[in-house]
């Protein structure tokens, strides 16, 4: 496959001419700076400490640093971005364009592009999968936006034994997309990219085996819902799959075509996934694969309510839409 046929695969997607730069820039080089990040971690043996800690107090890795840097490098090259925020950054900045991308015209289109350049440091020395998550917005801002129609796309990189990518597409006008690919080690550009499944859907019932991914399952002590909830999965024998990486549990709900993820709220376990670098670029994918999201404080679709401010929490629940709304009975009724 050459990167032309993922281009024409996404051009199909979205064949209005309003969102060419998305399409031919803006993707293209989020994608490759996944196969960036992946080579970084293969040749990453110390996944040592930089020194500080960021601005949610977790411990920063210098592989996080990588990352961070190769995907606010991509943006530079990219002349529709304009402005830029991270988990590790959590601030809106303006995107200086590098000069050599510069071509001097001011594009029409214009995106915001949020991020968790690596999500999952507290299973990366063991080696397991860990993933970036990004979201692109159209406009100058997430803030403030109505998420629902403002998230035009993300990309998630998946570090596993392969390297995957999967991509969410949902501009005004046209077809929501999801699609999964795989890539080689210099990713789009010498066309080390194929899709591996051009449309990404979570199943309908009757399902042969049923997934579920409890996050921190310690507060099922403390929380008698979180308890029964667990124990319907338990007793109706759901197949528990879950690492304890945001992305690699939820993507593979979605390779599977099955599964829930959960990550409650009560009172000793707070909310403490991010709204703008986590939780909406994952519900925009849920969404597009036939799924659902919802802030299990709540019930509200996480898609529904604006960002007041970039460091704002909440907890998760997604994935097939009919388990979501059963995990939304038992938690809140
Ligand atoms: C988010 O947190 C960072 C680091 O603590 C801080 O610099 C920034 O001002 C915060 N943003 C808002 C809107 O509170
Ligand atoms: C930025 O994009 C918006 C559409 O999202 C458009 O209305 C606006 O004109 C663009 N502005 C510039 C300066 O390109
Ligand atoms: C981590 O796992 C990948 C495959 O998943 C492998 O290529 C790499 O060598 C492993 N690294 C270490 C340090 O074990």
């Amino acid at each position: 496959m050459t990167s032309s046929d993922l281009t024409h695969q996404l051009r199909s997607a979205v064949p209005s001419q309003a969102y060419k730069g998305l399409i031919d820039s803006v993707l293209p080089a989020l994608i490759n700076c996944i196969s960036d990040i992946a080579k970084s971690l293969r040749t990453s043996h110390y996944v040592s400490q930089a020194g500080s800690a960021n601005a949610f107090g977790d411990d920063q890795l210098n592989v996080d640093v990588l990352a961070e840097n190769s995907i606010r490098d991509a943006i530079s090259r990219c002349p529709f971005v304009v402005t830029a925020s991270s988990e590790e950054d959590p601030v809106e900045r303006h995107v200086q364009i590098q000069e050599e991308a510069s071509t001097g015209n001011i594009p029409e289109e214009n995106y915001t592009v949020a991020f968790d350049p690596l999500d999952g440091s507290s299973i990366i020395a063991p080696n397991w999968t860990v993933g970036t998550i990004i979201g692109v917005w159209q406009g100058k801002t997430a803030l403030g936006q109505p998420p629902a129609s403002k998230l035009v796309a993300s990309v998630l990189g998946v570090y596993g034994p392969r390297t995957t990518v999967i991509v969410a597409l949902r501009v005004p006008g046209s077809k929501p997309t999801c699609l999964e690919l795989g890539i080689g080690e210099n990713g789009v550009r010498d066309g080390e990219v194929e899709v591996i499944r051009s449309a990404v859907r979570l199943t309908e019932s009757p399902y042969k085996t049923r997934y579920f991914a409890p996050a921190n399952l310690r507060a099922a002590a403390d929380d008698e819902k979180y308890m029964s909830l667990i124990t319907h999965y338990i007793q109706n024998k759901y197949t528990l799959r879950y690492s304890g990486g945001l992305v690699p549990d939820v993507v593979h709900a979605l390779v599977k075509g099955h599964g829930i993820y959960i990550s409650p709220v009560t009172s000793t376990s707070k909310a403490k996934l991010r709204r703008l670098y986590e939780l909406f670029p994952l519900a925009l994918i849920v969404e597009c694969a036939g799924g659902a999201a919802i802030d299990p404080a709540d019930g509200t679709n996480i898609l529904e309510r604006p960002l007041g401010d970039l460091n704002e929490t909440a907890g998760l629940i997604c994935g097939t839409a009919e388990e979501v709304e059963f995990a939304k009975k038992i938690l809140l009724d």
